[in-house]
């Protein structure tokens, strides 16, 4: 086993090109209404044709481990029917990764869909446990012996509360109700993973990778500090909590009450951490939406505010449940070099000093490429190497990419 996993996070749908989901339709039809643009996707950072180079340059770089997903509308673009081609070039995409020692974490959900999903069996309906348990199984079937560590959902709550609470992904629903539903099938159905894997192979190890921002109130002001504490509890506790707890439980005033007994049973191996940011929140005098969230210090280009301390926090905070930790992204929107190096150095130095203390088991800089930004398109640049959009995809080599190389040399020797 690798002494500590130094690697950079992708997503299928983000990277990959050539696909047609429940995202390309939105596109389609123009229903991205964030600041009224629709983000072209295009196709992609054309990685499905340019994978082997792609994992030439993880290799390169000093990279020992890559999180990536499969694209479930790939795979199965008919509800039961899977694709013998896609389900082939994953695998050898996989066994290249091997080939050049490079340990795979794979991501089985990561926000997209088949065109198919929301219309026949959408996530708060029953009927999506078994749909995706069904494709779930396909895939561990297919690379059980080929993959030690799977994350079932990127960022469950994240992703239901902009599908379904905020009406920004698909299916567009605004409903705490139901979006509580929806995140409690995905658990549902990561238990049915879990029990399967570890039939399949006992070895390896199923993690959640979950969203974390750090809350502060505005004020000093009792409600600010009240409405924080709630933001706090539903974006970073509420999940964590469910799975010590067997029950799925949340309320703000006003909003929404929800408790519903799940039988998770601790069912996890690792918490997978995603820290990108710092924000503020704010009471305000409405029924509806009590709640205003600003950065005070925007400094990327998604207007986020950096703080790396907050990693601290949130590594301390994981740790209580005892389970191993794995930063599964982390990483900043910015054309400006400099900046990325310093937000790289900052966070690989607390990722260093906790690690001697917790069992943090690695950091994945999100993102290898540049690539498409839910709801941004192709404007936010993540990538530690720029892909050249129209120069036919193109791959050039950022110098904070040689940079982080250098430190994970650097850290790897300590
Ligand atoms: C998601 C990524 C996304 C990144 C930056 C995470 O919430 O998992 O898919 O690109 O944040 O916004």
């Amino acid at each position: 086993m690798k002494d500590f996993f130094w690697g950079t996070a992708t997503s299928s749908f983000q990277i990959e090109g050539d696909i047609t989901n429940d995202f390309t339709e939105w596109e389609e039809l123009g229903k991205f209404k964030e600041d009224g643009s629709n983000p072209l996707y295009g196709n992609g950072s054309a990685h499905w044709s340019n994978w082997k180079e792609d994992f030439d340059l993880l290799k390169k770089l000093n990279q020992n481990s890559y999180r990536f997903s499969i694209e479930w509308a790939r795979v199965e673009v008919v509800k039961g029917t899977y694709s013998r081609a896609a389900v082939n070039q994953y695998r050898e995409m996989i066994d290249y990764l091997h080939e050049l020692d490079i340990e795979p974490f794979l991501t089985l959900h990561h926000f997209s869909h088949p065109k198919w999903f929301h219309e026949l069996t959408p996530w708060h309906k029953r009927e999506s446990i078994n749909s995706f348990f069904e494709f779930a199984k396909i895939i561990i079937d297919e690379f059980s012996d080929k993959i030690n560590y799977w994350i079932s959902f990127n960022e469950p709550v994240a992703w239901a509360l902009a599908a379904y609470g905020e009406a920004k992904f698909p299916p567009g629903f605004n409903d705490l109700k139901l979006m509580m539903d929806a995140i409690k099938n995905m658990m549902e159905a990561h238990i049915l993973v879990y029990d399967y894997l570890k039939v399949k192979n006992p070895n390896s190890k199923l993690g959640i990778a979950k969203h974390f921002i750090i809350f502060k109130e505005a004020r000093n002001w009792l409600l600010d500090k009240k409405i924080t504490s709630r933001i706090d509890i539903f974006f970073n506790k509420m999940l964590i909590n469910s799975f010590e707890q067997n029950r799925l439980i949340y309320w703000f005033p006003t909003l929404l009450k929800y408790d519903s007994p799940i039988q998770l049973d601790n069912k996890i191996d690792f918490w997978g951490i995603n820290y990108y940011y710092k924000i503020y929140a704010k009471f305000k005098f409405s029924l509806k939406n009590p709640i205003f969230l600003f950065p005070k210090e925007p400094a990327t280009d998604m207007g986020w505010e950096i703080y790396p301390k907050g990693l601290k926090k949130i590594i301390k905070f994981v740790a209580a449940t005892g389970k191993d930790i794995l930063i599964t992204e982390n990483g900043i929107a910015t054309n400006d070099e400099a900046l990325r190096k310093k937000f790289i150095k900052k966070h690989l130095k607390i990722v260093n000093k906790m690690r001697a203390k917790y069992k943090v088991r690695g950091y994945f800089y999100w993102s290898l490429l540049d690539n498409y930004e839910w709801l941004k398109g192709k404007s936010k640049h993540f990538g530690l190497i720029k892909v050249d959009y129209d120069n036919n995809f193109k791959r050039i080599i950022k110098s904070s990419a040689f940079y982080y190389a250098k430190l994970i040399k650097k850290y790897s020797t300590l």
